[in-house]
């Protein structure tokens, strides 16, 4: 027994010779092999690994001078242990392959509509696939998430439009029958004609409302609302709203009143959008309180925030349609028995939209007799 150091290290350097001829050759082939399957490559490189060891290991015993006899043994060790190696090789790499292909098809499914739900193959082999398979998990719910948005707004679309053509349709209808009359001469009497003449008047505004809120609302829609922020007073424009309503509201018996809680400093606003909003809250608000009945702003500092709430007594808005209420083309009980006064249920989603743009909420509580809006503005820093 007993080698000394020189020998070792002659004996290292003929097998690492050997080997190192081999792995050449190896990495030759497997350059060849670039863009071949997982299987193929991993196979590739386990037998150039199990081929240099085993041509190392008998150049080495072949300078050894050893035996014929153990030589062969040796060959024979070389390759049972060699090809175990290879077969174990090949069948991870069918793993991979297999796993790869099946994230293949998951991501081609996942673009696919209406089967957003493949379930998950069985757990990737190698981390790379699992972190891959996980991307993909996300990218499906992102994608179906997406088209859920997008669903919901084509139903809220065609609903608006289902919705807007009835309200045009219903005026457009008056107006015409009531035009034929007159051209007929049907009506010739001076108080029926000023009678429709009227009613004439009153559907046209109604129209060029309805017209208006539609435009204002694809605006809001399509982000394009763009608002000249200045520095106005908001007890301004809250006595403004008020005093532009309280004709509608004394003609209806609503005692309309404005409460000022310390008043907030000048807030950036848009000021035509921003009395838009108070309008469509004073608006709604006298028209759902009865006769008799009150309805109550308020304005001030809250919270750090500043706010104006529109109180009134309406006598509470049903909780099913507490959340819907800022929905498009959303109008409550009117919904089912159409009322020749109001709109197209869109004023409070303009009115939300617009406060967003100002970077505000607007939410809604039911209270005391009835419900209460409240738009919050941040305060200038
Ligand atoms: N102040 C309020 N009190 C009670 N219900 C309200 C009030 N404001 C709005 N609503 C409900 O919300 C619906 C939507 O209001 P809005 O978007 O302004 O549309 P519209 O006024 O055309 O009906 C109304 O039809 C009504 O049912
Ligand atoms: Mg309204």
């Amino acid at each position: 027994m007993g080698k000394s150091v020189a020998e070792s290290i002659e004996l290292a350097g003929v097998a690492a010779l050997a080997a190192g001829v081999v792995g050449a050759c190896g990495a030759l082939v497997l350059l060849g092999l670039r863009g071949a399957s997982v299987g193929t490559q991993v196979a590739a490189v386990t037998l150039s690994a199990v081929l240099a060891v085993g041509v190392g290991a008998l150049a080495a015993a072949y300078a050894m001078f050893i035996s014929a006899a153990d030589l062969s043994s040796l060959a024979v060790i070389v390759v049972a242990a060699g090809w175990v190696g290879v077969v174990c090789a090949v069948a991870l790499g069918r793993q991979v392959a297999r796993a790869s292909r099946l994230l293949g098809v998951r991501a081609r499914r996942i673009g696919e509509e209406g089967s957003p739900d493949v379930p998950p193959p069985e757990r990737p082999p190698t981390r790379e696939l699992a972190q891959l398979a996980e991307e993909l998990d996300a990218t499906a719910a992102r994608l179906e998430e997406s088209r859920r948005r997008e669903r919901a707004l084509d139903a809220a679309r065609r609903e608006l439009v289902a919705w807007v053509s009835h309200d045009l349709r219903t005026p457009l209808a008056g107006i015409r029958a009531i035009t034929e009359a007159l051209e007929d001469g049907i009506a010739s009497d001076p108080q029926t004609v000023t009678r429709y003449l009227g009613t004439l008047r009153r559907e046209s505004d109604r129209l060029a409302a309805l017209v208006d809120d539609l435009f204002e609302l694809s605006r809001i829609h399509a982000g394009a609302v763009e608002l000249s922020l200045e520095a106005a007073s908001l007890a301004d424009l809250v006595s403004d709203a008020i005093a532009a309503a309280d004709p509608v509201a004394a003609a209806k018996g609503v005692r309309l009143g404005g409460r000022l809680r310390d008043a907030p400093p000048a807030l950036p606003l848009s000021t035509p959008e921003f009395a838009r909003v108070l309008r469509n809250l004073l608006d709604n608000a006298i028209r759902e309180t009865p006769p008799d009945g009150a309805v109550c702003v308020e304005a001030g500092i809250e919270d750090g925030r500043a706010f104006v709430a529109v109180a009134d007594s309406c006598g509470g808005i049903p909780d099913d349609d507490l959340p819907r209420v800022f929905d498009t083309a959303f109008r409550g009980r009117r919904a089912r028995t159409p009322a020749a006064e109001g709109g197209g249920g869109l004023g409070l989603a303009i009115a939300h939209g617009i406060v967003a743009a100002h970077h505000g909420d607007l939410t809604v509580t039911n209270t005391g007799p009835g419900c209460r809006f409240t738009v919050h503005l941040p305060l200038p820093s």
